[in-house]
């Protein structure tokens, strides 16, 4: 699909939950405001449609103990947002918000009430959330089948929706939301905010995932590029299409990182040099040990892989949530030959694993692969995941926004107040 001059989205996720950004000595303390500002701020000055918070509701665990991964902390990401939106003016802010151990009422009203102290800029990135121990947290435990979370994710949406729009008229009229979820009927408390219905993101990757994204998402944030990208945009525009919507209603915006540098060589290594920060000797252990379902601490990180395979049956007490043997057989047979056709160690193929498909270059060259990849149909944008924060943006804003601008592959300044402007369009009432 030829898409030439179109503009492309971008937006900024924080914080990373892969690239342990905490330890990059340049990183600020995740739990201080000015690390969001820092960072809100420049994707602003980017001109970025918004500025996106991950969701991590439970710490990562490994075996029963914090993961290294986790504990940066996770503060409360709607009470981030209200207080940026007192010192942002244009940039959308979206809060991940599970539907699975949530309630429609609750979240509602915190999106109406952050909508009107942004004036217009809240979204919603809707998640179903994947781990079973999460529920813990919410004394529920392994909470609702895969199936049943989207199931309840929809109705969620909807019945949020109906909230919002009860209120769209003057005056507190009544809400109504009758389905096998959730019977639930009311005044709505909050007044419509400026978007109406603030728009929604979506971010998962089955069928029923997709399915939800085609019917309800304004975006859906990927984890494809590359050929899988081209792929899988296809395939959501093509639900999107059967679901009788637009083709550009939903905009699909994978999540890339990047890595910069005067020349292509030094671009490189400093790509390298922040894979390597990101996964640690033992980060790189304990991901094996994922697959192998048993210790594997006495092999060295730089060594080759275990020889041995995985474990049939590991205890599902110091194991949970782990895959089938075969899977995970499969997949040791997979990177065993991997790593010896490529004379990789434990670490270093761990870190091709979990690399994604950085941009890597002089900002002229990304602002190249980025218009090309928009361009050939791949994607509409990207949300961008800077290795640490706050500085973590600045030298892309600086260097690769320009470049893009240049190519007319993206905004010179912003033409709308509201997050639905950015995103081109129209307000939902
Ligand atoms: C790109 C991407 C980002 C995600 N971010 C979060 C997040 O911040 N918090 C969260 O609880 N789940 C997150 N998820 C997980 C989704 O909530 C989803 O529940 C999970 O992927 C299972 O759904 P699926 O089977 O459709 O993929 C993310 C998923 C993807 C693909």
């Amino acid at each position: 699909m030829s898409t030439t001059g179109k503009a492309m989205h971008l937006a900024a996720l924080f914080p990373s939950n892969q690239s342990a950004g905490w330890r990059d000595p340049r990183s600020g303390d995740h739990s201080d405001f000015a690390t969001f500002t820092g960072l809100a701020r420049t994707a602003e000055r980017g001109l970025f449609d918004f500025f996106l918070l991950a969701d991590y509701p439970r710490l990562t665990e490994h075996r029963g103990a914090v993961s290294e991964v986790g504990t940066a902390g996770e503060l409360d990401q709607i009470t981030v947002l209200s207080a940026l939106s007192t010192v942002t003016e244009r940039i959308g802010l979206v809060p991940t918000v599970n539907a699975t151990f949530n309630e429609p009422f609750d979240v509602a009203r915190r999106l109406a009430s952050l909508d009107h102290f942004s004036n217009g800029r809240s979204g919603w990135n809707v998640v179903t959330t994947s781990n079973a121990w999460t529920g813990e947290n919410f004394r529920r435990g392994g909470y609702l089948p895969h199936a049943d979370r989207y199931q309840r994710a929809a109705e969620f949406v909807c019945a949020a929706r109906t909230m919002w729009r009860s209120r769209a008229a003057d005056g507190p009229g009544l809400f109504q939301h009758d389905g096998p979820q959730f019977r639930i009927s009311g005044h709505f408390t909050v007044p419509a905010g400026p978007q109406g219905c603030p728009p929604t993101i979506q971010a998962g990757d089955s069928e029923q995932g997709r399915e939800f994204a085609a019917s309800h998402a304004d975006v859906v944030y990927s984890r494809h590029r590359g050929r899988a990208g081209h792929a899988f945009a296809a395939d959501i525009r093509s639900r999107t299409a059967r679901q009788g919507r637009g083709a550009d209603q939903v905009k699909i915006m994978p999540g890339v990182s990047f890595a910069l540098g005067d020349t292509d060589e030094e671009a490189r290594d400093n790509a390298r040099a922040a894979q390597e920060l990101a996964i640690s000797p033992q980060l790189a252990i304990c991901y094996l040990e994922r697959t192998w379902g048993r210790d594997l601490s006495s092999h060295d990180p730089d060594g080759p892989l275990p020889d041995t395979d995985p474990e049939r049956a590991p205890d599902p007490s110091e194991w949970p949530g782990i895959a089938a043997a075969e899977a995970r057989s499969a997949r040791a047979q997979k990177w065993r030959s991997y790593a010896a056709q490529h004379g990789l160690g434990i670490r270093q193929l761990v870190m091709k694993l979990t690399g994604g498909k950085p941009f890597v270059g002089t900002p002229a060259r990304v602002a190249q692969q980025m218009t090309d990849y928009v361009r050939s149909g791949g994607a509409d944008g990207f949300v961008l995941v800077p290795g640490y924060a706050p500085g973590g943006l600045d030298e892309f804003v600086d260097r690769v926004v320009p470049e893009l601008q240049e190519r007319g592959s993206y905004r010179t300044a912003y033409t709308g107040e509201t997050l639905r402007d950015h995103l081109g369009q129209s307000t939902q009432s």
